[in-house]
């Protein structure tokens, strides 16, 4: 396995910082042979490949485009938050790294119900937005982890690049600035200190974004590493902003926090072998249970986006939803029957009612029987480096800019993670997931993820490597992107521009991106009984292709996403 590369590369790295600074216009052709990332921000792709083209190995570049996007991408990128990273080294080795949020140890079930006697009055606001919403970020332990373990190059010339960005500005693309003008008034009466977001007239296209204190937080981190955030300084800011709500993150929590590394999920479809997340994510066994359904139905023998193949990809979707909504949670918590839910046989059974002429009310599905033995915010990037491995890693602080609060003097956005706990049996989550017993809060637990950091092989070799944001879309974007390339032989960038579509049992709606259905189809889908629910788009994949030693990029471009490689 070659993935360390030991020459000091400071002043190459500084010269690419003055690049980066300087490049507005960046090449957009995505097929190359040495290394790619594809990331949501031109910016943060340009640090990674640097990063990749001065001998740094994919975990130095994934840690150079995650602290990049904190900068660049604030209304997903961060230390604030967490994630999940899922590798492939050269030699065929796999793993994962979970540094996913954890609830505080202040935190109790019933915290988002004002009056738990009669358990009637759900305060979800307070999941979603303020000083109350946070998990205890993990992101940063994430990134140091993944250095420790990995990592060739110097760690503080990972982090400078951000530091740059974030000390001196980078201009805003005309997405980020519309985005910014949406949110400054919550912003705003969310947080009583200045916040580098907010600003007296409103923000357009190319207006320069500082963030000094972000830039301060981020040479600590450099110096620091895990204590430059969970202790010192940053842990004094953040547990100070925390007494100005009703915030519980205290010393113990950030202290206490530490990231795992787990096994990955890993299963087949068709000749390929399917690499993903596994709980307090549901992305991978959810995506091993869509991938079975659809081989079992052989949807690929369908027109790609008809009547029978979306109604049938519905069906197989809506009863892996409510499986996930029974039986997924954090496995260091909960007995999650990760082994059944992914049986074969189990999943034979669990598909076998599905016809594709007819769409069964959500109603009448409920989750599958398992025999217990006792017992639109995130981002994702995709990298490939040219000693030939990969990481999928898909980041988040839940909503767009998460909880609002902007940590004072520090000036990153904190989650607002704990929204994705069941706060209340059957409630549904910013995202319409319901959940219960499996996903409630405790403390120290993590809250369920639909995040889906995705690597495939095919005949042993790195064959695509995939993720996207979306919440509760997530997995059925994955899911359609790889059936779009391995049963309907798209490239990646067209499977990933192609038109989406999302069901999740509950609410029983068919989310389908606008100008997907024709009119015919639309009365054909209701007339089966869907309930269409139409969105401006979904998803932002960035994945990577590896096809004939080529890599080709698929950068979304519903977001400002893209794809460099050399
Ligand atoms: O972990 C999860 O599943 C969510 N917190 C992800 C949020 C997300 O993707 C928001 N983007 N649209």
């Amino acid at each position: 396995m070659q993935y360390k590369f030991k020459i000091s590369l400071f002043y190459k790295i500084l010269i690419s910082i003055f690049f980066v600074l300087s490049c507005n216009e960046v090449k957009k052709e995505t097929i190359y042979k040495k290394g790619m990332v594809s990331s949501a921000h031109p910016v943060a792709s340009k640090v990674g490949l640097d990063i990749l083209k001065n001998g740094g190995n994919a975990f130095d570049a994934a840690i150079g485009v995650h602290f990049a996007l904190s900068v660049v991408y604030p209304n997903a990128g961060n230390i604030g938050g967490g994630g999940f990273a899922v590798y492939r080294l050269n030699d065929g080795e796999v793993g994962s790294l979970d540094f996913r949020e954890k609830a505080p140890l202040k935190s109790y079930r019933d915290m988002y119900i004002s009056n738990s006697d009669d358990g009637s009055t759900v305060d979800d606001k307070k999941s979603k937005i303020g000083h109350l919403a946070s998990g205890v970020p993990g992101s940063v332990d994430g990134m140091v982890k993944l250095y420790e373990k990995f990592g060739s190059l110097d760690w503080k010339l990972l982090l400078e690049p951000s530091i740059e960005l974030a000390k001196n500005g980078f201009s805003l693309t005309d997405k980020q600035s519309n985005s910014l003008n949406r949110v400054m008034i919550l912003f705003d009466s969310i947080n009583d200190s200045e916040v580098s977001f907010v600003k007296e007239i409103k923000w357009k296209e190319n207006d320069i974004l500082i963030q000094k204190d972000l830039s301060k937080t981020l040479e600590r981190i450099r110096d620091k590493k895990r204590d430059g955030f969970y202790s010192g300084l940053t842990a004094d800011y953040i547990v100070n902003e925390m007494k100005k709500g009703d915030g519980i993150i205290s010393y113990e929590d950030l202290n206490n926090y530490s990231s795992i590394w787990r096994k990955p999920i890993i299963g087949k479809y068709k000749e390929h072998k399917i690499i993903s997340m596994a709980p307090p994510s549901s992305g991978g066994i959810a995506l091993l249970q869509l991938l079975h359904g659809a081989e079992k139905l052989n949807v690929g023998n369908y027109e790609h986006n008809s009547l029978e193949y979306i109604n049938t990809i519905a069906e197989i979707e809506s009863r892996v939803y409510a499986d996930r909504s029974t039986y997924l949670g954090d496995s260091d918590f909960y007995n999650v029957p990760i082994d059944d839910l992914i049986d074969n046989k189990y999943l034979d059974n669990r598909f076998s009612s599905i016809d594709p002429s007819t769409k069964t009310p959500s109603n009448q599905i409920k989750e599958g029987n398992i025999q217990f033995n006792e017992s639109e915010e995130t981002t994702h990037f995709s990298i490939v480096d040219e000693y030939g491995n990969a990481v999928s890693l898909t980041t988040t602080i839940n909503g767009a800019y998460g909880s609002k609060v902007v940590v004072e003097n520090a000036g990153f956005i904190l989650n607002n993670e704990m929204d994705d706990f069941s706060v209340k049996p059957g409630y549904p989550n910013m995202f319409g997931l319901i959940g219960g017993e499996a996903n409630s809060i405790e403390p120290n637990k993590r809250m369920l993820s639909s995040m889906t950091p995705t690597i495939i092989e095919k005949n042993d070799n790195l064959y695509m490597v995939l993720g996207t944001p979306g919440g509760s879309t997530i997995i059925t974007s994955v899911f359609q992107t790889i059936l779009n390339v391995i049963d309907f032989n798209m490239g990646m960038q067209e499977a990933v521009d192609a038109k989406k579509f999302h069901h999740q049992w509950l609410p029983d709606f068919l989310v389908v991106e606008k100008n997907t259905l024709n009119t015919n189809l639309n009365e054909n889908l209701k007339k089966m009984g869907h309930k269409i629910n139409e969105r401006s788009s979904l998803g932002r994949m960035d994945c990577i292709l590896i096809e004939n030693g080529i890599l080709e990029g698929g950068a979304d471009k519903r977001g400002d996403n893209t794809a460099l490689g050399y």
